[in-house]
């Protein structure tokens, strides 16, 4: 049977979570607030938008929309000047083993990410042609946890949601997923990503054996 993988970006993909983290730490510093890798858990998987109102709450400051504006300009400037040169190297370790296993079983791939910045990314590291269905910041605009993304993914591959399989890094990812009714898989941190339905530290703890489990379990 097919089920459709759908795979976040940033942090499970690509090794690209520590740029954001970066970006917005310089931000925050700019701004007096105090910003640590426990804060950045927060910001992970969401909007850039959303990812600033939360910096601005932790700092409990306000802003005017042009200050707003320039700051997710220079957050966004900032992140990009770490993306120039990447190429596959930036691909996280087991990633391509799992995406060719997929490849070779024939079973559709989406991506779902709340990046606005996700098909230069994956054009850089050459592996664009790999997805069947690309769903980004750009084409939705509710942030995780709401389940939009997943769900126009879902949709592009004609699947339904409880035939999806989505692969995250973050804790409001791995919402979405629950809310969308598909199995969630956590990449990284169990403790912090303990609502997932399944957790791996990394991809090179995956073996392909989970994948065909996956596709070999029968409706409820
Ligand atoms: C992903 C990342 C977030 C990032 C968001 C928006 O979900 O995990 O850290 O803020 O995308 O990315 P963008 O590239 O559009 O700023
Ligand atoms: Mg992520």
């Amino acid at each position: 049977s097919k089920k459709g993988f759908i795979f976040d970006l940033d942090g499970v993909i690509v090794d690209t979570a520590k740029y954001h983290y970066l970006a917005w730490q310089k931000i925050a510093e700019k701004l007096g607030i105090e910003f640590t890798p426990h804060h950045n858990e927060k910001l992970k998987g969401v909007s850039r938008v959303r990812s600033l109102e939360i910096i601005m709450e932790l700092g409990k400051i306000t802003a005017t929309e042009q200050e707003k504006q320039l700051w997710l300009t220079q957050k966004n400037d900032d992140y990009l000047s770490y993306l120039t040169d990447i190429d596959s190297s930036e691909i996280l370790p087991g990633v391509m083993p799992i995406l060719s296993h997929l490849e070779t079983l024939k079973q559709p791939i989406a991506l779902g990410s709340a990046s606005k910045n996700a098909r230069p990314i994956l054009e850089k590291t050459g592996i664009i042609d790999l997805f069947d269905a690309i769903v980004d910041g750009n084409d939705v605009s509710q942030a995780k946890p709401d389940p939009e993304v997943f769900l126009v993914a879902a949709r592009k591959l004609n699947l339904a949601p409880e035939d999806c399989i989505v692969f995250e890094d973050s804790e409001a990812g791995i919402q979405a997923a629950n809310i969308a009714g598909m199995v969630s898989v956590g990449i990284g941190d169990a403790k912090v990503l303990h609502e997932a339905a399944f957790n791996f530290p990394d991809f090179t703890h995956m073996d392909t054996a989970f994948i065909d489990g996956l596709l070999k379990k029968v409706k409820a």
